[in-house]
C-alpha cells in the first residue's frame, strides 16, 4: 500500500516528511519521494528507488529546502518500481502523490497527449498532475482545478497536491483509499492514516468517500463530492490506535478483499511491461518453456484452485500438457514424471507440509522446480530452483483472498510467457493479453462496488444449510473456490461442481431450498451452462447467477438473483469472478457470527500432515 504525507509547516519540512514516511513503511513500498516549495515557491522534487535510506542519501547530497511539502512511499502498480515512476509526479505548476488506482488513466492520458502534454512516467498518477495542470493552464484556481479534475477520475484513490508559488496551500482528496487531516499549532497535515501523523498531532479528521479538502496553516475546509462545504468530526487519536491494524475494516479478511486492486496491480507491475505490451518476468526461469514435456502443478486448498485455473491457461495459451493434483495425494502416488518436466508449487505461506513434500519428491526425480509463493523467505521458496513471487503483502485472514488473485495474476503471466516461448502466441496475442491483465485492477475496483448487492444476497445464503456452486471451463475452479470460502468461514456446507457434471448425480440435490450459485461469464460455452440452469429451474431450483451483461441478456432462465459483473476478456475472468464469491462468503459469515479471520479448526498455514 502506498503512503502519503503532507505538511504545511513553520520550519524546514523535508526531515519531518521522511520521519512520517518511516512510520508508513509497514505498508510496504519499493520507491519514495518528496516535493517541497523552495525559495521563490519553486516546486522541487527528490525521489529514489528502493528503501527510504536511498532517499535520505539523496537528500544528504541534495538537501530540499522549504516549509511546505508532500511525501510518498510507492508500492508499484502501474509501471515498474523505478525512480522515474516514483511519486511525487509533477508539472511546473503542481505535484501530486497518490495511493490507489486511476481506472481511466489511459483515456485521460490519450486526451492530454493530444492536447500537447508530455509524460515522463508509465504511471496512472502522472495523469492526475497533468490534468490539474491543464485546468490551471485554462485559468482555474488550484482548488477549482482539483475539484474539476476529480470529476474526470474513476477508480479508488487518495491524493495530496502541492502547487508552485502557493506557500500556504495543500489539497487532499479521498475516494476509496483513506486520507486523514491533522491539526497542529500554526501548521496542518495530511496523511494516509493517523499513524503517519502521530509525530505531529493527535487531532485528526478522516475524510469520507468523495471528500476533498483545502488545507492552509489556518485550518482545513472540507468539501463533499458535490463541492459543498461539510464538517467532519475532529477526533483525538488514542496511542493504542497507532498500532498497525485493520484500518477501518471490521476484519482482516474484509481489508484484504478490498486491497486486491492494489496488490494485483502491484504484483503485475513486476510481471508486465505495459509500455511495450509484453511479459517481463521478475526472474529468469532456470528451464526452457519450449523444451518442457509436461507441467505438474501441485498445491493445497485455495492455492490448488489457482493451479486448476492455470491448467486451463497453460494448455490453451501454451499447448503445454498439465497434470495437477492436491499435494497430499501427489506425494503418496509417487507419480512417474517426464524426463524434461517442470513441477510448479503454489503456496501463500510457502510452508504447507504436503506441498513442500511434493516439491522434494519432484526435486529427487529430476524435475525443474518452480514456486509461486507470497513469503519469499519460506521453505518452499528456499528449496525451489526458481521463485515467482506474489506481492500480496501479509495475508492475515485464514481464508485466502488477495493471495489467491495474486497467484492467478502470476500464473496468467507465466502462461502467456510460456505461450510466447513455445510459439503458440504471437506478439499481438501477447499485447492483447498484457493489456487485459493491465486492466485487472480497474475491473476489480468496479466489481467491489457490487458489495451492497452481495450483502443482500448473503442474507438469503445465511438461512440455508447447503449450497451448490457450478462453473464450466476456467470458471469451474472458481466454483470450487467459492464453495471452499463459504464452508470454511460460515460453516455452511457447500460444494463446487463442474456444471456439466450436474446430470451425473448432483441434480438429485435440487429442490426449492438449496441455492445453486452459477459462475458463468458469457463465453463460448455459456449456452451449455444455460442448459444446466434450465435443468435446475425445471426442478424449482433457486439460481444465483454471476455473469456479465451479455450473459444476463442471454440467460433465458428465471433466477433468484443475477449479479452482473463488468465485461472483460474471458482469459482474465477467473480472477475477477473470484471477488464476488469472496464477498459472499465474507458477508454470510458475518451474519452467521463466526470468527471470520480465525475460523474454527483452521490454521493459516498447515505445516503438519
Ligand atoms: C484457503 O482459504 C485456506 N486457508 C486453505 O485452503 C489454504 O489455501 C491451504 O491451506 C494452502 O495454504 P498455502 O497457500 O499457504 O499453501
Amino acid at each position: 500500500m502506498c503512503g502519503i504525507i503532507g505538511i504545511v509547516g513553520r520550519e524546514p519540512v523535508a526531515g519531518h516528511l521522511v520521519d512520517a514516511l518511516k512510520r508508513l513503511e509497514y505498508r510496504g513500498y519499493d520507491s519514495a519521494g518528496l516535493a517541497t516549495l523552495e525559495t521563490g515557491g519553486v516546486l522541487t522534487r527528490r525521489r529514489a528507488e528502493g528503501k527510504l535510506r536511498n532517499l535520505e542519501i539523496r537528500l544528504a547530497k541534495e538537501p530540499l529546502e522549504g516549509v511546505i511539502g508532500i511525501g510518498h512511499t510507492r508500492w508499484a502498480t502501474h509501471g515498474a518500481p523505478t525512480e522515474a515512476n516514483a511519486h511525487p509526479h509533477a508539472t511546473k505548476r503542481v505535484a501530486v502523490v497518490h495511493n490507489g488506482i486511476i481506472e481511466n488513466f489511459r483515456e485521460l492520458k490519450d486526451e492530454l497527449i493530444a492536447a500537447g502534454h508530455h509524460f515522463e512516467s508509465e504511471t496512472d498518477t502522472e495523469v492526475v498532475a497533468q490534468l490539474v495542470d491543464r485546468k490551471m493552464e485554462l485559468g482555474m484556481s488550484p482548488a477549482d482545478a482539483v475539484a474539476a479534475a476529480l470529476k474526470r477520475l474513476t477508480g479508488a484513490f487518495a491524493l495530496a497536491f502541492l502547487f508552485s508559488g502557493e506557500e500556504d496551500l495543500l489539497i487532499g482528496a479521498r475516494r476509496g483509499s483513506p486520507l486523514a487531516v491533522g491539526w497542529g499549532t500554526g501548521e496542518m497535515f495530511l496523511g494516509s492514516d493517523a499513524i503517519a501523523l502521530a509525530p505531529f498531532t493527535d487531532r485528526v479528521a478522516y475524510l469520507e468517500e468523495g471528500d476533498w479538502v483545502v488545507v492552509t496553516r489556518a485550518g482545513a475546509v472540507i468539501h463533499d463530492e458535490t463541492d459543498a462545504i461539510v464538517q467532519r468530526p475532529i477526533v483525538t487519536v488514542s496511542a493504542a490506535a497507532f498500532q498497525v491494524d485493520r484500518g477501518n475494516y471490521r476484519h482482516f479478511m474484509a481489508k484484504e478483499i478490498h486491497e486486491q486492486p492494489e496488490v494485483i496491480g502491484h504484483t503485475l507491475a513486476h510481471y508486465l511491461d505495459l509500455t511495450a505490451g509484453c511479459i517481463r518476468l521478475p526472474v529468469t526461469p532456470s528451464f526452457d518453456w519450449a523444451s518442457l514435456d509436461r507441467l505438474s502443478i501441485v498445491a493445497c486448498g485455495t492455492a490448488y484452485y489457482a493451479g486448476l485455473v492455470a491448467k486451463y491457461w497453460f494448455e490453451r495459451l501454451a499447448r503445454l500438457p498439465v497434470e495437477i493434483d492436491v499435494a497430499s495425494e501427489f506425494r503418496y502416488r509417487e507419480p512417474p514424471l517426464p524426463k524434461n518436466g517442470l513441477a510448479l508449487f503454489v503456496s501463500q505461506s510457502g510452508e504447507t507440509a504436503d506441498t513442500l513434500a511434493g516439491l522434494r519428491y519432484c526435486k529427487a526425480h529430476g524435475q525443474h522446480v518452480a514456486a509461486v509463493v507470497n513469503v519469499p523467505t519460506s521453505s518452499i521458496a528456499r528449496e525451489a530452483d526458481v521463485v515467482f513471487p506474489t506481492l500480496a503483502g501479509p495475508e492475515i485472514g485464514v481464508a485466502s483472498t488477495k493471495a489467491f488473485t495474486c497467484q492467478l495474476a502470476v500464473l496468467a503471466s507465466l502462461a502467456v510467457a510460456a505461450g510466447r516461448a513455445r510459439g503458440h502466441l504471437g506478439i499481438d496475442d501477447e499485447k492483447r493479453l498484457v493489456r487485459a491483465l493491465g486492466d485487472l485492477p480497474g475491473l476489480v475496483v468496479k466489481t467491489l462496488r457490487l458489495e451492497p448487492r452481495i450483502v443482500r444476497l448473503a442474507r438469503e445464503i445465511a438461512k440455508v444449510e447447503d449450497v451448490l456452486y457450478l462453473g464450466r471451463g476456467s470458471s469451474y475452479p472458481i466454483a470450487l473456490e467459492g464453495a471452499l470460502k463459504l464452508k470454511e468461514i460460515s460453516y455452511i456446507h457447500a460444494e463446487g461442481y463442474a456444471a456439466g457434471e450436474l446430470k451425473h448425480g448432483p441434480i438429485a440435490l435440487i429442490d426449492e431450498v438449496m441455492p445453486v450459485i452459477v459462475i458463468a461469464p458469457f463465453d463460448a460455452i455459456f449456452e451449455k451452462t444455460v442448459s444446466n440452469m434450465q435443468e435446475v429451474a425445471a426442478r424449482g431450483g433457486r439460481i444465483i447467477l454471476f455473469t456479465d451483461s451479455r450473459g444476463a441478456a442471454a440467460a433465458s432462465v428465471p433466477t433468484l438473483e443475477t449479479i452482473v459483473l463488468p465485461d472483460m476478456p474471458s482469459e482474465i475472468a477467473p480472477l475477477v469472478y473470484a471477488v464476488p464469491v469472496q464477498m459472499l462468503a465474507y458477508h454470510t459469515a458475518v451474519l452467521m457470527g463466526t470468527d471470520v479471520d480465525q475460523p474454527r479448526n483452521l490454521a493459516k498455514s498447515v505445516t503438519v500432515e
